[in-house]
């Protein structure tokens, strides 16, 4: 199969719930863990097609702060493969000029896994090519309860007045503060629901839902949520004919 997508109208942002390691390797009877596994080959062939079709930025939810509900063994084996992850793809972020980020309450994670993680954020930060943003032990809701307290402590400092608290303000003090919102949310294994994945940021993000496994998310999968995309008519609230009118004077420019 092969898929056509305009090069001059990529979505600039492209974020993706991985959901349904568990499933691909219950349906093989495979443990869960396993899944996870494949998942990780998943990651890297999607991050390397996102670079070679020349995405801004890629955001991967690979894990929640509800997710540490999981029980302990599979945990533990989530945080092995990222951190074997981490130490693996760093030469290869280096080479293709990756630049690694990640949101979520880093402190939560195992140490070892926390050092790993920034030691390859510290050695990819110069990197000016596609950057990779990993949502791990992430939470909308903490994310949003986290910008409420810096701005309140600003505010009681006396830096800020409250009437100063408008969207830019909030929009800087999230973990995504200088990270342009999602163009476009994929989530993989057909499920409808966000569960509780940057609950401001996507506003306005078209979403795009596929049943296909993530293990099995491959780079035909991908191209093909990109061309369903370049199918879309954003209007951000505005009626059609507004925006053909846009077009026009940006054409006519
Ligand atoms: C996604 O796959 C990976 C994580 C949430 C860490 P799941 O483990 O949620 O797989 P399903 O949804 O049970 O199939
Ligand atoms: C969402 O998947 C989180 C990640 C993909 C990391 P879950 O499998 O945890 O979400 P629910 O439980 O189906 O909502
Ligand atoms: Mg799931």
């Amino acid at each position: 199969m092969s898929v056509l997508i305009e090069k001059d109208q990529l979505p600039r942002h492209v974020a993706i719930i991985m959901d349904g390691n568990g499933r691909w390797a219950q349906r093989r009877g495979l443990s869960r863990i396993e899944g996870h596994k494949r998942g990780k080959e998943a990651v890297r062939n999607i991050v390397e097609t996102s670079r070679g079709i020349g995405l801004s930025y890629l955001t991967l939810y690979a894990f929640s702060s509800e997710n540490w509900q999981r029980p302990p063994r599979e945990v533990r084996a989530l945080m092995g493969l990222l951190n074997r992850y981490l130490r693996t793809e760093l030469r290869r972020m280096m080479r293709y000029n990756i630049r690694l980020r990640a949101i979520g309450d880093l402190g939560r994670l195992p140490a070892t896994v926390r050092k790993s993680l920034l030691d390859v954020i510290a050695a990819t930060q110069d990197n000016t090519g596609l950057t990779v943003v990993l949502a791990v032990s992430y939470s909308a809701r903490e994310e949003i309860v986290a910008a409420v307290q810096t701005l309140a402590a600003a505010v009681q400092a006396g830096r800020l007045r409250p009437g100063e608290i408008d969207q830019q303000a909030i929009e800087q003090s999230l973990w995504t503060a200088d990270i342009p919102a999602p163009d476009l949310l994929i989530r993989t294994s057909g499920e409808f629901r966000i569960s509780n994945f940057m609950l401001w940021q996507l506003a306005y993000t078209e979403l795009y839902v596929t049943d296909t496994l993530w293990p099995d998310f491959d780079r035909d999968a991908f191209l093909q949520a990109l061309a369903d995309y370049q199918q879309r008519d954003r209007r951000f609230g505005r009626t059609a004919e507004q925006l053909i009118e846009t077009e026009l004077k940006r054409a006519a420019r």
